[in-house]
């Protein structure tokens, strides 16, 4: 039975599709404390979490049984996503499921801060009539600056478009040919500060983005700007915001999100410019349902079928495409194999090409599984296709790819170029029919191996009577040849040997093959 763990509020909606499940159970355990976490961490194959749970270093480290954690929503400030990746664990969030909701709460925001919303509500239940006070300004005809269009702030412009705002757009990763095909002008940050009578931050909570509104930025700003945060707290700098408002730079604030969460009383809630929701953003009945499902099912997928949807250490392959691409990845691993049992000394460098016609599939999933079948049998800690690139940078390999659409004799080729300090060998293999593996070349040898089982490649002399005596030495032990091939070496010297055989060959037996007067080197391969 597999053990998910869920620690933080989940809509019922995904709990119950878990236990529905045969063979997954589901434990709702919220509120804990890092110490309890740390306890029971290790009995769990999979973690589900918001935004409350911090995934730290120190718990991973207790996570023995951990494949996978699952984020119900899209801010993964909260998990330690190198040291998950290290550990070979998967880290996914839903980034669709709650994206307009939180559009619609910027929105929703900006709307009451400009009317007063919150305070007209406050003063006239304390018995007041602030008519005149709180009167407010249209957003008709303003310029609203959006700093970031992702997934959010693309639907932020499109409502406020609706609004018939003026939007204006910084993103320098976005290219202004997207932003202007959507209809909107991208323009540099300074000029956005310059022009905008409101400013929504919609970026992701990065060193670079960290206090990215403060105290300089604010200067460059209109007089009388009103600036709102749905993103994360932090993206607008806490203290020089409070300078901002005293000022009368910034004529308003509305924060959803805060440096540290739950804030508790501090400095900003004395001002009545300022208002604020308990990160709401994604609070909808819609959204949480839409992120319990969307994680259960990206869980449950990942467990049953090993399918990645939505990971953010690791490239995601969806059910139907995996389908397509197991063979050649399931071909890559098994090269990555021979590989690791082949060269000798350190691994300096791995080459893999893809040439030929893979049916229009991204291949770069191949360098992964040669990865993993490369390091799997020299790291101690635990290789797949999560951490198998980080292991390779971390030993200092150097790993390059290519791709080219034509492969000389066969319809696609992968060939894997390992390059070590005492030896240096190319592997190629290829698909024969819809899913069946085949090595086709080592170096210059060409042969027509299947990568499965029990194989030996030897190096002998050119002497005839070499064939016959490894056949004999190894039938008087019972090892029954399944296949063998012949072929020679670049400078017609030596011969190479590839024998599949019905059992492995023990070592005192690779022995006696090495004092065969003709057999220069015996290399035993277990696929
Ligand atoms: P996204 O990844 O789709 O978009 C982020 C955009 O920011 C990208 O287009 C990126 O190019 C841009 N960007 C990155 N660095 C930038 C910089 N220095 N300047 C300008 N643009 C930059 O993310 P999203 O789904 O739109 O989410 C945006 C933010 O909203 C995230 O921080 C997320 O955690 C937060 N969020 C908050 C709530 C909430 O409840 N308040 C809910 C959902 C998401
Ligand atoms: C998110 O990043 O998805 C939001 O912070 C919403 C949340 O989970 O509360």
């Amino acid at each position: 039975m597999m053990k998910v763990l869920v620690s933080d509020n989940l809509d019922k909606t995904g709990i119950r599709m878990i236990e529905e499940e045969e063979g997954i159970e589901a434990d709702v355990n919220t509120g804990l404390s890092p110490e309890d976490l740390k306890q029971i961490i290790g009995n769990y194959e999979a973690l589900i979490i918001r935004s409350a749970t911090k995934v730290t270093d120190e718990i991973l480290q207790q996570a023995k049984r951990l494949k996978v954690i699952g984020r119900a929503g899209i801010g993964l400030d909260n998990v330690d996503i190198p040291a998950a990746t290290k550990r070979g664990i998967v880290v996914m969030n839903t980034p669709g499921g709650n994206i307009v909701t939180t559009a619609e709460h910027t929105i929703a925001m900006m709307m009451a801060l400009t009317r007063n919303i919150p305070q007209g509500t406050v003063s006239l239940k304390a018995g007041r009539w602030d008519k005149k006070k709180l009167q407010g300004r249209e957003i008709f005809n303003k310029t609203l600056g959006i700093i970031g269009y992702g997934k959010i702030g693309s639907i932020v412009a499109d409502l406020a478009r609706g609004l018939k705002m003026n939007v204006i757009i910084y993103d320098p990763y976005i290219t202004a040919e997207q932003i202007e095909k959507a209809g909107f002008e991208g323009t540099t940050l300074n000029e956005l500060y310059r022009r905008s009578d409101y400013i929504t931050v919609h970026v992701p909570k990065l060193k670079s983005t960290t206090g990215l509104l403060n105290k300089k930025a604010f200067e460059k700003m209109k007089e009388g700007v009103m600036v709102i945060n749905c993103a994360r707290g932090g993206i607008i700098d806490e203290n020089d915001l409070y300078d901002a408002i005293v000022s009368e730079k910034v004529a308003g604030a509305a924060l959803d999100v805060f440096e540290t969460e739950p804030p508790g009383r501090f400095p900003l809630f004395e001002l009545d410019k300022v208002i604020c929701t308990p990160h709401l953003g994604a609070s909808t009945y819609e959204a949480q349902t839409n992120v319990s499902r969307e994680v259960a099912d990206q869980i449950i997928e990942y467990l049953k079928n090993g399918t990645i949807i939505n990971a953010v250490n690791v490239p995601s392959v969806a059910g139907e495409l995996l389908k397509r691409l197991g063979p050649y990845l399931s071909l890559a691993d098994r090269i990555g194999s021979l590989q690791a049992q082949l060269f000798c000394g350190a691994l300096k460098e791995v080459a893999i090409e893809c040439n030929g016609d893979f049916h229009g599939l991204d291949m770069s999933l191949a360098t992964t599984a040669v990865l993993k079948g490369l390091l799997a049998p020299i790291v101690k800690d635990d290789v797949n296709s999560v951490n198998a690139p980080v292991l390779a940078k971390e030993r200092g390999i150097k790993v390059t790819e290519t791709t080219r659409l034509e492969a000389e004799d066969y319809i696609n080729l992968i060939t894997v170029k390992v390059i070590a300090t005492e030896t240096s060998f190319s592997v190629s293999g290829t698909i024969f029919g819809k899913s069946a593996p085949r090595i086709v070349k080592i170096n210059n040898f060409r042969l027509e191996m299947i990568p499965d089982g029990h194989l030996a490649l030897i190096y002998k002399t050119n002497r005839p009577e070499a064939v016959g005596r490894i056949g004999t030495t190894l039938g008087m032990h019972d090892i029954g040849i399944t296949q063998m091939q012949v072929g020679q070496d670049d400078d017609g010297e030596n011969s190479i040997i590839y024998l599949r055989t019905d059992s492995s060959i023990p070592e005192k037996i690779l022995d006696e093959l090495r004092s065969l007067p003709s057999v220069n080197t015996v290399i035993p391969l277990e696929i």
